[in-house]
């Protein structure tokens, strides 16, 4: 298992594998959970974790996208209003409500969502004083994880419990770094707290791998973050680099993805690039087109 220190560049990468995969039988669980982490903010957690979500479902995954944000962006970025959900994530975390009933289908063959509500944000408080308070989503997950082939999880912009949470139920945590000045500022403690939860909560736990992000090719700063974080991580970071791109910016405002509202343009491309990435960085078997959407068929 590979590890990334708090303090400086990462360790190596055991040969035969691919950087940050899962080694077989690991995983509590055959199926990948994947957390998009970074207490910083708007570095493009959420435009990953829903783009990489639908495109994975457009490919014919039956994928579980979590919204862990108290802001709901990942919900509202589906054309869900966050604000009259039935039950959410709050109601898995907070009250113990079996997470199966917490699951709304979206418009999207083969893609679920787990939505967050503004309430979502007293939780950290409340959970304080709970019991497993750390381990409360990976112990409701586990009774759906076989309806799907993958699980993404978008966290908030924190390191706080609903960010254990997600880390404690994942097995993969990916880190979009923006391409912007003070990039790595922070790194070390998201990586120090990802070690922590290895280490008591989630041994299989790993960096599958650092995604760079509103690269502008009109500067010389992004090209200079990308090599530094290539520096710090020269095993991990995706070959493929989202573009800043005021298309994907507006996407959201559309409840779709890049994919839906604009395929052909170059922030479509570079997510379906990194898809491709994370499809063999996670091992997912292959998949030729959209299947019959997991809610139809499992829904209790
Ligand atoms: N490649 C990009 N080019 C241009 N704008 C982008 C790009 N990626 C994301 N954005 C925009 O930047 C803002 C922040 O992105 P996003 O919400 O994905 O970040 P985040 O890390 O989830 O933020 P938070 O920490 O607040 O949860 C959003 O308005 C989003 O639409
Ligand atoms: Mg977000």
């Amino acid at each position: 298992m590979t590890s990334v220190t708090a303090t400086g560049p990462e360790e190596t990468v055991q040969p035969g594998r691919a950087p940050g995969a899962q080694a077989a039988g690991s995983a509590p669980s055959a199926v990948p959970v994947v957390a998009f982490a970074n207490q910083k903010g708007g570095v493009g957690k959420t435009t990953t974790a829903v783009n990489t979500a639908v495109s994975l479902a457009q490919r014919g995954y039956r994928v579980l996208l979590i919204d862990t944000d108290p802001q709901g962006n990942a919900t509202s970025s589906l054309g869900v209003d966050k604000v009259n959900v039935g039950r959410s994530i709050y109601d898995v975390l907070v009250d113990g409500f079996p997470i199966a009933r917490a699951i709304s289908p979206t418009d999207r063959p083969g893609l679920d969502l787990v939505a967050s509500t503004p309430m979502l944000a007293g939780a950290e408080i409340e959970l304080v004083e709970a019991r497993q308070r750390e381990t409360r989503l990976r112990e409701a997950l586990a009774r759906v994880l076989p309806r799907y082939d993958v699980v993404l999880i978008d966290c908030p912009p924190s390191l706080g419990l609903l960010t254990v949470n997600a880390l404690t139920a994942a097995h993969s945590v990916v880190v979009p770094i923006q391409c912007e000045f003070l990039a790595l500022e922070g790194l070390g403690q998201l990586m120090t707290t990802v070690d922590l939860v290895k280490r008591g909560l989630n041994p299989p736990l790993d960096v599958t791998g650092v995604l760079m992000t509103m690269f502008d090719a009109r500067t010389r700063l992004s090209a200079h973050v990308v090599d530094e974080v290539r520096r710090y991580f020269p095993h991990r970071i995706f070959g493929a680099v989202v573009p800043r791109s005021v298309r994907l910016a507006e996407a959201p405002s559309y409840g779709q993805a890049i994919v839906e509202y604009d395929p052909s343009s170059r922030g479509a491309e570079a997510y379906e690039a990194f898809v491709g990435e994370l499809i063999a960085r996670l091992h997912l078997p292959f998949r030729s087109g959209p299947t019959t959407p997991p809610t139809e068929e499992h829904r209790p």
